[in-house]
């Protein structure tokens, strides 16, 4: 199924899954209502159970399902465990959510709801049996199966991460059209290969971006518009780090007043923050990201194992953006291995994302540590890289929120950078749009609690960017 913004977050899932919880966790991160359908077919089963049958209650639970599927705006909604015992409420599934199997073992399951008045956990036997029978119908609808609230938020993004996923491109790119290949130029001849093999027939073009941000121009674009043959249902696939996936989805939101796209992200800052929450951009002479739209790709396929072949400068670049990730979620994401690095940080830009898809509100704090990162890249004229600098500014962002730093310095390592402090400066209050002499900054109350819009002195603000600054 491929990702829509507008599509429902339907949970589905056998008695005792958890799937009221987590769908309350899943809504409140993705800013969107929750409905719990079964607790709207009604609120007490056995009762109705006792009364009218179970075939009396299924056709009641079938109406309930189908009319909050097709309800706006889009929802998380908690079906009843054999609301996918009906067809047209399978169909209405297929026709308005993204499904999620919120799965459970049977053990655990009966655990759960053993000694309780759900009708129909009031047999052991008689449950694992009922387990069986409808095992099958939840695999059948289910586009993703979740673990947890992170795993249902990268379902709703349309975001799968899986090691090994570029292998299964073929599967994996929603359709059957054709799909045009736009690969990095260094990475295409890493992982290129493989991918054109996954991809199969479907293939129609392949296409290479220079490496870096020369790929983000004009030029690119314009080149990339011309060699392509797609028509309306094809699908642009991007192979590569932030810089391909963004000129690549430029030019699919564009292409044709836009056609279908997934970016499959090459580096660990374009798995964990570029490919992921819809922006595409090009740069100008005039300035980075200055033209750009936003175009929610219909699958992001993110393969941890394509880490491998990262360079440790690259790596670092990505790093910054998990710790600034872990900060603001409040959890060492830092301290796992890869794939969970990957998922969690994914997951949890997703969310936010989610939650403001046209960046108009919570997404600002993301912007933590970015703007004395900003400032740092437009006083040294390009030289610091965006990673160095973003691990400054997360530092500046530590110390004026008056929190320990001992993170961001022991796994970012950041040391002043060469720069021009004025030029610096004047680039910070541009961004900011300084009035009255105060600045308004994304800081933290504490690990994991975000304030957006701080304001401070002038001078306070000066001072923490020139304490960046060597020399
Ligand atoms: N759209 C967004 O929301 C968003 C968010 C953050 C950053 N960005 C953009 O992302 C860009 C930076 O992305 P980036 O850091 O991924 O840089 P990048 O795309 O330039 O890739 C970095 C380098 O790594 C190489 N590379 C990529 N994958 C590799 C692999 N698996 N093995 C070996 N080499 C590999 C590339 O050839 C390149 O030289 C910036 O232009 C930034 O503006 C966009």
């Amino acid at each position: 199924m491929s990702a829509s913004l507008n599509r429902h977050l339907a949970l589905v899932g056998f008695m005792g899954a958890g799937k009221t919880s987590l769908g309350q966790a899943v809504a409140e991160r993705i800013g969107r209502r929750f409905v719990d359908v079964d607790a709207a077919v009604t609120d007490d089963a056995a009762a109705f159970f006792r009364e009218h049958g179970e075939a009396a209650f299924r056709r009641r639970e079938e109406e309930v399902t189908v009319r909050e599927l097709g309800a706006e705006p889009a929802a998380v909604l908690s079906l009843g465990g054999g609301a996918v015992t009906s067809a047209a409420a399978r169909e209405a599934l297929r026709e308005h959510a993204t499904t999620v199997l919120v799965d459970v073992d049977v053990d655990t399951a009966w655990e759960r709801v053993r000694g309780g008045d759900r009708p129909l956990a009031q047999d052991e036997g008689d449950f694992r049996r009922l387990y069986e029978a409808r095992a099958p119908l939840y695999r059948e609808v289910a586009d993703a199966v979740a673990r947890d609230a992170d795993d249902a938020v990268l379902a709703a993004a349309g975001v799968r991460v899986e090691t090994g996923a570029l292998e299964l491109l073929g599967s994996l790119v929603p359709g059957q059209g054709p799909v045009a290949l736009v690969t990095d130029a260094r990475v295409a001849g890493i992982h290129g290969a493989a991918a054109q093999v996954a991809l199969g027939a479907r293939v129609a073009s392949t296409h290479e971006a220079p490496p870096g941000e020369e790929a983000k121009s004009v030029a690119t674009a314009e080149r990339l518009w011309r060699e392509l043959s797609l028509e309306r249902g094809g699908t642009v696939v991007a192979l590569g780090g932030g810089c391909t996936t963004d000129v690549a989805g430029f030019v699919a939101a564009t292409y044709l007043r836009g056609v279908a796209w997934v970016p499959v992200p090459t580096t660990l800052l374009a798995q964990v923050d570029a490919a992921i929450g819809g922006k595409t951009a090009l740069n100008l002479p005039e300035g980075k990201n200055l033209v750009g739209a936003f175009h929610w790709p219909v699958r992001t396929l993110v393969d941890p194992a394509l880490l491998g072949t990262l360079p440790q400068r690259e790596r670092r670049e990505g790093m910054a953006e998990v710790v600034k990730t872990g900060l603001l979620g409040g959890e060492p994401l830092w301290e796992l291995p890869d794939p969970e690095l990957v998922r969690r940080s994914a997951a949890f830009k997703a969310g936010v994302c989610l939650a403001d898809p046209f960046d108009r509100g919570p997404r600002a704090a993301l912007n933590l540590g970015h703007t004395f990162a900003h400032a740092l890249e437009a006083g040294s004229g390009g030289a610091v890289s965006h990673g160095q600098a973003v691990a400054l500014g997360l530092l500046a962002a530590l110390r004026l929120s008056g929190l320990e730093t001992g993170i961001v310095e022991g796994i970012l390592h950041p040391r002043p950078v060469r720069a021009d402090p004025e030029r610096a400066w004047a680039a910070l209050r541009r961004d900011k749009k300084v009035s009255s002499g105060r600045v308004r900054l994304v800081l933290l109350e504490a690990p994991g609690r975000p304030i957006v819009g701080a304001e401070l002195p002038e001078a306070d603000v000066r001072a923490a960017l020139d304490a960046l600054i060597a020399g």
